[in-house]
């Protein structure tokens, strides 16, 4: 079983970026909590990819159909604005679950907007780095 992590635009600054709404944990943190709570989850391969630009998630996500089980995906601000992404987790149809390290609802308005989210399956927010691993956990039961 494959999993595929997707992380969307400013992710790759954590730890540097405010870092008491995103805390003080660094991309490479994020990368390590993924790949061990997939090995812990049964999946026997993971993929951790981030990108600041939307066509070259969009192009992962094609990438992953008929290759990946599921997707956990964090489309950062393409949350709140993408119907590209929205549509290529659609085409795809692969399970995904959207992952926010902050509490998206209790920011501001445009942030309780999820375009991406209309096509995943369950979403965790709000719980830090943390949610990675919580939303590999969610994923490896809805799939087995
Ligand atoms: C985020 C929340 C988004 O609103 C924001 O644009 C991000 C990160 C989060 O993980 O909390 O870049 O997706």
């Amino acid at each position: 079983m494959k999993v595929l992590v997707i992380n969307g635009p400013n992710l790759n600054m954590l730890g540097v970026r405010e870092p008491a709404i995103y805390g003080t944990g660094t991309y490479a943190d994020l990368e390590r909590i993924c790949r061990e709570a997939a090995a812990d989850n049964g999946f026997d391969d993971i993929e951790v990819f981030q990108s600041n630009h939307e066509g070259a998630i969009v192009d992962k996500i094609q990438e992953a159909w008929g290759t990946v089980d599921g997707i956990v995906i964090n489309p950062a601000a393409y949350t709140h604005t993408s119907v590209a992404i929205l549509d290529a987790l659609k085409a795809v149809a692969i399970p995904a679950i959207e992952v926010h390290i902050s509490d998206v609802d209790a920011r501001e308005a445009f942030r309780q907007v999820s375009y991406a989210g209309m096509a995943c399956i369950a979403r965790v927010a709000g719980e830090g780095l943390n949610g990675y691993r919580h939303a590999i956990e969610m994923l490896s039961e809805r799939l087995a």
